[in-house]
């Protein structure tokens, strides 16, 4: 792992503590890393943008003479509304992620290119010209099936290629930030709120905390996936932890459920689109019984959808009207005993407008 001149310049005690200031803010420094990275020259001035999107990190696209960069730097507290802080050491899991990824779905992560560990940094390619948000088109209405059903197949290959794996079970043993980013800011904050469904919610918690099959990438929403010439691109792995696959799925199936609150006309497309990605992804598991997998997914979701409102990471573009119906609907279905994952969606769509 190449580490930049500030990281040895700094005495072990002083880097051990360092809060890293914003390098976005500081041209000079940010020249200095990629220097030490052969990516710059000294006498060089970049050109820095920061990109906007983002809750946990500093993150800004930088122009030098050799190319375009994405600069992404962990933050000690997450811009949210409850205060939610978490350890900048999680940005070296979403490094190794990513490098992890990277060999197993090539092309559907970006590549990794520089390491800084003192300012808790990391270089990668910036995926400029050709690239969208997914979650810029779904929020427009715009919901294409086959691209959910790419990133339910990349995400199964990534589970698929870690699972039951001692090595890399050993390298993201991140139970403690999991349980800090993932678990208590939605499922258990979502307990306190609801003290009737704590019991169930933390049934959950700990099922998820104890269930380690695969590479998981913690947060796989819309807003973290590019659109590019080849399909779906995959960023911001700093909630991997080593563990329950099922979580990604739900996870990433909730955005459907959302939407369909915010764009009930969409609802036969945001249906389509919901069963393409378990269908894609249920074809990549070879790792576990495909029905223990399915039930972990049925009961996450409801619990993961409660949590987009009375969670620590509220879904920002539902107005207090669709909240209301999301409390509801997600009420309803989470008293509902073994729902089959394929026919939550539409369940769901009856309960939102019931
Ligand atoms: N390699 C990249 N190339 C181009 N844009 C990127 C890249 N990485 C991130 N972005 C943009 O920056 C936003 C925030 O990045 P992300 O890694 O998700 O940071 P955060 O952890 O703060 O959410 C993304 O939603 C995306 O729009
Ligand atoms: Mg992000």
């Amino acid at each position: 792992m190449p580490s930049s001149r500030i990281s040895r310049s700094l005495p072990l005690e002083e880097s051990l503590t360092h809060q890293p200031d914003d390098l976005s803010l500081a041209p000079g420094e940010i020249t200095r890393l990629f220097v030490s990275l052969g990516l710059a020259r000294p006498e060089e001035i970049p050109e820095v943008r920061p990109l906007t999107g983002g809750v946990s990190s500093s993150i800004a696209r930088i122009e030098f003479a050799s190319g375009t960069y994405c600069l992404k730097q962990a933050l000690a507290q997450l811009r949210t509304a409850k205060v939610w802080k978490v350890p900048v050491e999680r940005v070296f899991a979403e490094i190794d992620w990513l490098r992890t990824a990277g060999t197993i779905v090539p092309g559907h992560v970006p590549r990794v290119l520089g390491v800084d560990e003192a300012t808790k940094s990391f270089v990668m390619e910036f995926l400029g010209d050709g690239y969208r948000n997914w979650k810029a088109d779904l929020l427009s209405g715009t919901v294409d099936a086959t691209l959910a059903a790419q990133v339910g197949d990349v995400l199964g290959r990534i589970h698929a290629g870690t699972a039951h794996d001692p090595q890399i079970a050993e390298r993201f043993a991140t139970d403690s930030n999991f349980h800090a980013i993932r678990l208590e800011p939605y499922l258990e904050e979502t307990a306190r709120v609801h003290p009737t469904l704590a019991p169930t919610l933390n049934k959950l918690v700990l099922r998820t905390q104890q269930t380690k099959i695969a590479l998981v990438h913690g947060d796989l929403s819309p807003k973290n996936i590019l659109i590019g010439p080849n399909g779906p691109v995959i960023l911001d792995a700093e909630c991997a932890w080593y563990g329950d696959p099922a979580f990604d799925l739900a996870f990433c199936l909730n955005h459907f459920l959302m939407k369909m609150a915010w764009l009930p006309g969409r609802r036969d497309a945001l249906d389509a689109a919901y069963l393409a990605m378990v269908t894609s992804y249920c074809k990549r598991v070879d790792f576990e019984p495909i029905t223990d997998l399915r039930e972990r997914v049925s009961t996450l979701l409801p619990a993961l959808a409660l949590a987009r409102v009375d969670g620590k990471s509220p879904a920002e573009y539902l107005d207090e009207p669709a909240r209301l119906r999301v409390r509801k609907a997600a009420l309803a279905l989470l008293h509902k005993p073994r729902l089959p994952l394929e026919d939550i969606a539409l369940l769901w769509f009856k309960e939102l407008s019931a």
